[in-house]
């Protein structure tokens, strides 16, 4: 298994569109390799192709959508901003990174039809919209029931979910597009991505908006594999409750350049704090999770850690984890705590190495 990474080429928005599903995506402008990836996340659906000179090309849009009354002003304003619509029982339609930018215009919020990881109960009939967005992520298979390896939570020890219901959810979406949808735990994934050079052996973890995924592999095994419904959305909860703000605020507080190192302000502080918490749960997790699973490997040389997912992005992270772990005695030697080349690309390009392995 080998993952062609040496050139990404990312879009953000590829066409803003519901109704244009064809330009700018992912089955139509360029020759591609067979077997798609696609990341499934609270925040972010990420898709994963590979052109036929080994170029990997990631399409990003937010997991999102906005719905708006049906008026003329409405229509002539969107037609202004040449924003793309669909009309849904009458109301008008806006999906993905283009949802988020009205939401400021008309200062809402976007719908998003995933909460911690999952879909949201709230949003249930929102799935005809995440059609919408995956169509324009990843457009039409290059050929009928292509592989399209599909990101999933792995069981969360700190929440009563689980998986089935969410998984047969998408896979049915993919299936409807015309692939052959197959799943894979998240953390698998980040292993997939960033672990080629150490055999696939390691931890990856993906520290995403609804929850952290953490994968401990042996030769690609997955010897444990568990999720915490602790990720960003929970940084921003706490970090507005304490400051008396809204979550979308303290979002925006932890986004624009914060280092966890460094706080320059009580905003900033209850930031830090709420990050290293977090971390420090999550490395306490896997040492608990480790000692206690029966049948865990030997692992014979001191592995790698890798982090990845938009939560990996604050200012300081990886020096956070290092001062944490020092803190707990792991149970296995480990040689490196590490960021993974690009952190928001990673679980797409783990599924993308799934596919092409397998088509
Ligand atoms: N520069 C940044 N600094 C800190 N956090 C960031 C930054 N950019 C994005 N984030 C956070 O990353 C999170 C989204 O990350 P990501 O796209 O990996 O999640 P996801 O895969 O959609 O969610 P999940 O895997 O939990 O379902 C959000 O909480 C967002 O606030
Ligand atoms: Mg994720």
């Amino acid at each position: 298994m080998k993952s062609d990474s040496d050139h990404t080429e990312t879009e953000r928005n590829p066409s803003g569109s519901t109704s244009k599903v064809g330009r700018g995506n992912a089955g139509n402008a360029t020759k591609l390799a067979l077997g798609r990836g696609l990341d499934v996340g609270t925040a972010n659906l990420v898709s994963g192709a590979q052109d036929v000179d080994g170029n990997v090309l990631i399409k990003i849009q937010r997991n999102a959508f906005i719905d708006i009354e049906r008026d003329d002003y409405t229509r002539n304003m969107l037609t202004r901003l040449n924003v793309q619509y669909v009309v849904i029982e009458n109301r008008m339609v806006v999906v993905g990174d283009p949802a988020f930018e009205l939401a400021n215009i008309f200062n809402r919020e976007t719908r998003r039809p995933m909460k911690d990881g999952f879909i949201s109960p709230k949003e249930a009939d929102a799935m005809p919209i995440e059609k919408l967005l995956l169509e324009n992520l990843l457009g039409a298979p290059t050929q009928e029931n292509e592989v399209c390896y599909f990101s999933v939570p792995a069981e969360p020890i700190d929440a009563e979910r689980n998986v089935v219901y969410h998984q047969g959810v998408f896979a049915g979406l993919l299936k409807k597009l015309g692939y052959n949808p197959k799943p894979l735990v998240e953390g698998h994934a980040v292993v997939f991505a960033e672990l080629a050079e150490d055999d696939f052996t390691g931890i990856g973890i993906s520290c995403g908006g609804g929850m952290f995924n953490i994968c401990v592999s042996y030769k690609s095994i997955p010897a444990l594999t568990f999720s915490t419904s602790r990720a960003g959305d929970w940084i921003d909860r706490n970090v507005a409750n304490v400051l008396g703000i809204k979550a979308s605020r303290a979002t925006a507080i932890k986004e624009k350049g914060v280092d966890i190192r460094k706080p320059r302000n009580r905003e900033e502080e209850a930031v830090e704090i709420y990050y290293r918490n977090l971390i420090s749960y999550t490395l306490e997790n896997i040492k608990t999770r480790f000692e206690s699973a029966e049948g865990m490997p030997q692992f014979p040389e001191p592995i790698s850690i890798v982090f990845s997912g938009g939560t990996s992005l604050v200012g300081g992270f990886i020096d956070v984890c290092k001062d944490e772990f020092e803190n707990i005695k792991f149970p296995i030697p480990v040689k490196e705590i590490r960021l993974a080349d690009d952190p928001l690309y990673s679980v797409a390009k783990g599924c993308l190495v799934a596919a092409l392995s397998e088509a």
